[in-house]
C-alpha cells in the first residue's frame, strides 16, 4: 500500500508543477536549461564586507512615510511617467509650493506624512497596515559635513523586498531581494548641511521574486534592518575573506576599492596570536595571504568559541572583525569539525522576536534571547536560520555564543525555476549572503532551499546555485531542505531520498512529517526506515507538530501540547535508528505569524509548531528535545 500525501506529490515534481500551472506535462514543455553566467558576474560592485563593524550614522528612527498601494510614485495611469504631483522621491518642500501658487497641488506630502520607527516591519506599526503588501515611500532627513576626501556610503542590512533609494531626489540604485544587505555610492550627490533620503519600498512578491507568493511566513514589508550613513578613505577595503585551512594556514584575500587600490600594502594583525604579515596588492586591487596558523591558535568549538581580533589596514583604511578559526568538512556519513565527528543538536527559527506583534526587528538583544533557549535551554549546538540570510547580528552573536549555522536562500517551494529573472535574483542573493557572512566561524552549511519540486529546470537552478556557493566559498558544506518519497513495505514506512539534487550536495537533508501531515500514525515512526542512493551524512532539517500552549485535552490529540511531546518521541526513536544521521534541526524553536494558519481556535494566523509560544513559553515538548540533546551531548 502505498500512502502519499501533498508531500509526495511535491516532491513528485512535474505533477506539482503542472498543479501550478508552470506548463502542461513538464516532458513535453520543459523550457531549455537557462544559461549560467560566470559567479563574479553577480558580484555587487560594493560590498563593504563587515560594515558592520565601522563607524557611522545610524539613520534608525523616526521616519515619515507614504502608502502608494497603486505605484503612482513611478507610473500614471496607461503606464504613463509618475505625475510630479505623486513623485515621491523629489527633493521638493510641498507645503512651500503649495503655499506659493493658489493652483499647485500634490497628492503626497512625505514631510507632513504619518509617522514610524524604523527599522522594523510595517505590518507592525500601525493596525491597517496589517496585512499591507505593496509599495510605501518613507524619508527623512539626516545632516552631513564637509566630505574632504572622502566617499560617503549608504549601507542598507536588510530592506523586504523591492527598494529603491532616492538622495536629495536622485536615485542611487536600487535591490531586489529582502535578507542581504546593500550599499549604494553617495559621495556625489551628498550636500553640506540637510540631506534628504527617500526609499520607494515594494513587499509585493509573484512569479520572479525569491521567494515567491507563497509561503508560511508572514509579510513583514519594510525596513527590516539598519540603515547607516558611513564615510571611507578615497581607497578603502570593500572586501575580506579570511580562512583556516585542514593543512594549518591562514588563508586571506583582501580587495581594495578606489583610486589607489592597485600596488598597495596590505597589513593583516592578530594581535592575540602575535601574527602580522604584509601583501600587496595587484593590478585589481587584490592582496593575497598564505600564512602558516601559529601554533597558539585555538581552534573554535561550539564548546569553546574563540574568537580573535583581526586587524586590516591600507593606506588609511583600518578594519577590525572578530574571527573564529576552524574546519568542517564530511568524511563518509559523518560531518567533522576541526576533525573531529560532530553531532548537530539543532533547531529551526524564524527571523521573529518573542512578542504577540513582531516587527522582524532583530537587535542583540532579542536575538540573544532566542539564541540561549537553543544553547542553554535545549543544550543545542546547532540552528538551521530559516528559510533566508538572517540578520548579520544572528550571525555573529552565532560565533560569540557557539552556535553551528545553517544559512538558506530563499528559494523555497514553486519558484520560477525556468525563469531567467528569477535565476539571476537567486543567484544575486545567494552571492550577497556567500559574502556577507563568509568570515563567520559558526556558518558550516550553506543552504540552496528548501521543499522545492524535482524538475531539470529546479535541478539546474539549484545545482547552479550549489555551484556558486562552493565557488565563492570552498570552505563550508552545501545543503537543501529535501522533500522524501515514502510508501509502506511490508508493513513499515520507508523514506527515499532519491532527489537527483543530492549529487551536488555535501549533506542531505531531510523534511519528515510522518504523522503530522498525512494519514500516518505515530506509531509508524519510531520503525521508519530511511533509504538513500549514496552514503552521505544526512540532517532531519524539518520535524514538528502544532501544538497550542496551555492545551491538554485528555485524549492528548492534535494540537495538544501532549501530542506534540508524543510525536518528538516517536521521532527522536526514530533518528536514533538512521545510522547515516548526523542532525537534527526541528521546525521550529517558537511558534511565528503565517497567513496560511487560521484555524479559529489554536492558531489565529500563527504556526504552533514551536516548542515555545510566542511569548516564550515552554511546551512539553520542549523538555523533551532538551533531555534528548543533554544525553546526546553527554551531559
Ligand atoms: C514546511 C516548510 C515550513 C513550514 C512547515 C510547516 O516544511 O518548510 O516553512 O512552516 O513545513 O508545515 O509547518
Amino acid at each position: 500500500m502505498t500512502t502519499t500525501s501533498r508531500r509526495t506529490a511535491l516532491r513528485l515534481g512535474t505533477a506539482f508543477t503542472a498543479l501550478l500551472g508552470l506548463g502542461g506535462t513538464a516532458a513535453a514543455q520543459e523550457p531549455p536549461l537557462l544559461p549560467v553566467s560566470p559567479v563574479t558576474a553577480l558580484r555587487p560592485d560594493i560590498l563593504m564586507t563587515g560594515a558592520i563593524n565601522r563607524d557611522g550614522v545610524d539613520l534608525s528612527g523616526d521616519w515619515t512615510y507614504s502608502k502608494d498601494l497603486y505605484q503612482t510614485g513611478k507610473t500614471d495611469i496607461l503606464g504613463w511617467a509618475a505625475a510630479p504631483r505623486a513623485q515621491r522621491f523629489r527633493d521638493v518642500n510641498v507645503e512651500a509650493e503649495e503655499g506659493k501658487n493658489k493652483y499647485t497641488f500634490f497628492e503626497y506630502d512625505m514631510d507632513r506624512g504619518p509617522h514610524m520607527t524604523l527599522p522594523g516591519a510595517w505590518n507592525a506599526a500601525e493596525p491597517e497596515l496589517r496585512y499591507y503588501d505593496g509599495l510605501i515611500w518613507f524619508q527623512r532627513f539626516f545632516e552631513s559635513g564637509p566630505l574632504n576626501g572622502q566617499r560617503a556610503f549608504l549601507r542598507f542590512e536588510a530592506v523586504n523586498y523591492l527598494t529603491e533609494v532616492y538622495v536629495n531626489g536622485q536615485k542611487v540604485g536600487s535591490h531586489e531581494g529582502g535578507f542581504t544587505p546593500f550599499t549604494f555610492e553617495v559621495t556625489k550627490v551628498l550636500r553640506e548641511g540637510k540631506n534628504q533620503i527617500t526609499l520607494g519600498v515594494d513587499s509585493t512578491h509573484g512569479e520572479h521574486t525569491v521567494p515567491p507568493k507563497v509561503t508560511d511566513w508572514d509579510i513583514y514589508g519594510g525596513v527590516t534592518r539598519p540603515i547607516r550613513l558611513i564615510r571611507t578613505p578615497a581607497t578603502y577595503i570593500d572586501d575580506f575573506y579570511i580562512r583556516y585551512t585542514e593543512a594549518g594556514r591562514i588563508l586571506a584575500t583582501v580587495q581594495l576599492n578606489g583610486p589607489d587600490a592597485a600596488g598597495k600594502p596590505v597589513v593583516l594583525t592578530i594581535a592575540a596570536l602575535k601574527l602580522k604579515a604584509t601583501a600587496t596588492t595587484d593590478i585589481s586591487g587584490q592582496a593575497q595571504f598564505d600564512l602558516k596558523a601559529p601554533k597558539a591558535l585555538k581552534l573554535w568549538t561550539p564548546d569553546a568559541p574563540t574568537l580573535y581580533e583581526a586587524g586590516l589596514t591600507a593606506g588609511e583604511d583600518t578594519l577590525t572583525d572578530r574571527m573564529g578559526f576552524r574546519t568542517i568538512a564530511v568524511k563518509g556519513m559523518q560531518v567533522l569539525l576541526n576533525g573531529q565527528p560532530v553531532f548537530l543538536r539543532g533547531i529551526c527559527l524564524h527571523e521573529e522576536e518573542f512578542g504577540s506583534n513582531p516587527a522582524r526587528r532583530i537587535m542583540t538583544e532579542t536575538a540573544r534571547a532566542l539564541l540561549t533557549e537553543v544553547k542553554t535551554g535545549l543544550n543545542g549546538n546547532f540552528v538551521r536560520l530559516s528559510h533566508y540570510p538572517h540578520s548579520e547580528v544572528t550571525t555573529r552573536l552565532c560565533d560569540e555564543m557557539g552556535l553551528l549555522v545553517w544559512s538558506e536562500i530563499p528559494v523555497y517551494w514553486a519558484v520560477g525555476f525556468g525563469d531567467a529573472k528569477t535565476f539571476d535574483v537567486a543567484r544575486r542573493m545567494m552571492t550577497e549572503n556567500v559574502l556577507r557572512d563568509r568570515n563567520r566561524a559558526s556558518i558550516i552549511i550553506w543552504s540552496v532551499g528548501n521543499e522545492t519540486p524535482s524538475t531539470p529546470a529546479r535541478n539546474h537552478f539549484m545545482g547552479t546555485l550549489a555551484d556558486d556557493a562552493r565557488a565563492m566559498d570552498p570552505s563550508r558544506l552545501i545543503s537543501a531542505a529535501l522533500l522524501v518519497h515514502k510508501k509502506k513495505v511490508d508493513g513499515v514506512l520507508e523514506a527515499t531520498i532519491d532527489d537527483p539534487l543530492v549529487a551536488k550536495l555535501d549533506i542531505m537533508s531531510a523534511n519528515t512529517y510522518t504523522a503530522w501531515y498525512g494519514n500516518d500514525r505515530l506509531e509508524d515512526v519510531p520503525p521508519q526506515r530511511w533509504k538513500a542512493p549514496v552514503s552521505k551524512p544526512l540532517i532531519f532539517s524539518e520535524f514538528g507538530a502544532d501544538a497550542l500552549a496551555g492545551y491538554h485535552p485528555d485524549d492528548r490529540r492534535k494540537y495538544s501540547e501532549e501530542f506534540q511531546a508524543d510525536f518528538y518521541r516517536a521521532t527522536l526513536a526514530n533518528a536514533d535508528t538512521v545510522p547515516f544521521l548526523a542532525g537534527l534541526s526541528p521546525w521550529i524553536l517558537k511558534d511565528f505569524q503565517t497567513p496560511r494558519r487560521e484555524h479559529p481556535v489554536y492558531q489565529k494566523g500563527w504556526n504552533r509548531k514551536g516548542l515555545l509560544s510566542e511569548t516564550g513559553v515552554r511546551k512539553q515538548a520542549f523538555a523533551v528535545l532538551s533531555d534528548y540533546y543533554r544525553a546526546k551531548a553527554g551531559k
